[in-house]
């Protein structure tokens, strides 16, 4: 591949993963070792770029003047060209959007929510976690193996405990599962994420009014008591926190289980030393990395890793390709429960790094904890090949895990 000028992905980023499903597309861990500042020549004609070296993703994360204002067609601009259109200006907002803002308007709406997901408020919630965990599982056993560890566990979990914490009901869960879902797909007609949107944020206007009108004991009420935010803003942060809480948790804890099972002595170690758990949670959020690619605008022109971006440039992160560069991790392609995985992007970084992490990384110990102890011989129930990878979402997954078990559940 010649470096030396803009490289064509007239079909988008191409999908070819040579080291297996757990490791970077083999082009983009092509370009981190030859150029991780590259220049390529987007589907729609554009010249944008992509950052996959991990000091790059950081120093992007870092400065606002990569401008999250990027919609892309995502949610509701009509771009002929989903997933890399040329953006010619910052996108306009979406009330109460947040990941899509730039201070101080970002500030001013994620400062209203910080308290609510602070380290000590999530070391609250561990037991009804825990809770939760132990109730799926019971029921999961009861079942007669194969079953789809998906459907009965790994999506369950998270959903039913951000309705919780949001106020949401979760017997509305088929309206949200259902869109968001949609919603995720990458290659999706504009009309049909549209009316996903349009469908989601329209149920959740109705629930953000109810709880402005008469305000409960949860998340969504407490930012409905801030007179200052209109009902668009209070749907627009349910929608982000409904979409971000659920997804990705689900898709860590699924996917992370397909992978402990194709890594049979690091499950191994984890089962003999429980106290593994805190910094294999960790590991497996920098190995998996299920949010790939984010996107920033450049406001003005800047320099990054030598290289000129031009103001106006879309610029492409790939947060796997930087949590498995060999620069910033050792022996980074391969998932190792004892490594301190400290540094990893997999959250974001800087002022929009991952508002519930704390909420997710209660989530996945208690979630894979439970799930080793429940099930201690655990296995797939069809061969690795067949599992249906997500390489069609914009959150990276299986769509289902079919696994089996002895008569050892319990
Ligand atoms: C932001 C990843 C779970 C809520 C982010 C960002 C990443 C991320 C990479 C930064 C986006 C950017 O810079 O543009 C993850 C992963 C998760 C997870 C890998 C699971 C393992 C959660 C959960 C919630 C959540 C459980 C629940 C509320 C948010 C919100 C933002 C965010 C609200 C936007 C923050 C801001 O813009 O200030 N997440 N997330 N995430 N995440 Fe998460």
């Amino acid at each position: 591949m010649d470096l030396t000028s803009p490289i064509p992905i007239p079909d988008g980023l191409p999908q070819e993963r040579d080291a297996g499903p757990f490791a970077p597309t083999t082009f983009v861990a092509d370009l981190r070792a030859r150029r991780p500042v590259c220049p390529l020549v987007f589907p729609d004609g554009h010249v944008g770029w992509l950052v996959t070296g991990h000091a790059a993703v950081r120093q992007v994360l870092a400065d606002t003047r990569f401008s999250s204002r990027l919609d892309l067609g995502v949610l509701h601009v009509p771009h002929p060209t989903p997933g890399m259109p040329q953006a010619t200006e910052p996108s306009p907002q979406v009330p109460g959007l947040f990941v899509a803002m730039d201070p101080p308007d970002h500030t001013r709406l994620r400062r209203k929510l910080t308290g609510a997901f602070t380290v000590k408020r999530m070391r609250a919630l561990e037991e009804r976690v825990a809770q939760v965990v132990e109730e799926r599982l019971t029921a999961m056993a009861a079942l007669t193996p194969p079953v789809d560890l998906v459907r009965e566990f790994a999506l369950p979990v998270p959903s039913l405990v951000i309705c919780e914490l949001l106020g949401v009901p979760y017997a509305d869960r088929e309206v949200f599962q259902a869109n968001t879902a949609r919603f995720l797909v990458k290659d999706v007609e504009l009309a049909e994420k549209a009316a996903a949107y349009g469908a989601l944020t329209g149920y959740l206007a109705g629930l953000v009014a109810s709880k402005r009108a008469e305000p409960g004991e949860d998340v969504l009420s407490d930012l409905a008591r801030h007179e200052d935010l209109t009902v668009e803003e209070l749907t627009g942060c349910a929608f982000l926190l409904l979409l971000a809480g659920h997804e990705t948790t689900a898709n860590m804890v699924a996917l992370g289980t397909f992978a402990l099972l194709e890594h049979p002595d690091q499950l191994a170690a984890l089962r003999a030393e429980p106290g593994l758990l805190g910094g294999a949670v960790e590991e497996l959020t920098r190995y998996l990395s299920v949010g790939d690619l984010f996107y920033r605008y450049a406001t003005e022109d800047l320099e990054l890793h030598g290289e000129l971006i031009p103001a106006g440039s879309t610029v492409v992160l790939s947060l796997l390709a930087a949590n498995h560069d060999p620069e910033a991790f050792e022996d980074a392609g391969a998932l190792d429960v004892r490594r301190d995985a400290r540094g990893l992007v997999a959250f974001g970084h800087g002022v929009h790094q991952c508002l519930g992490q704390q909420l997710a990384r209660v989530e996945m110990r208690a979630g894979f904890a439970g799930l080793l102890r429940r099930f201690p011989d655990l296995a797939l129930a069809v061969p690795a090949g067949e599992v249906p990878l997500k390489t069609d979402m914009n959150v990276y997954g299986v769509h289902a895990l079919p696994v089996t078990w002895g008569t050892a559940a319990g």
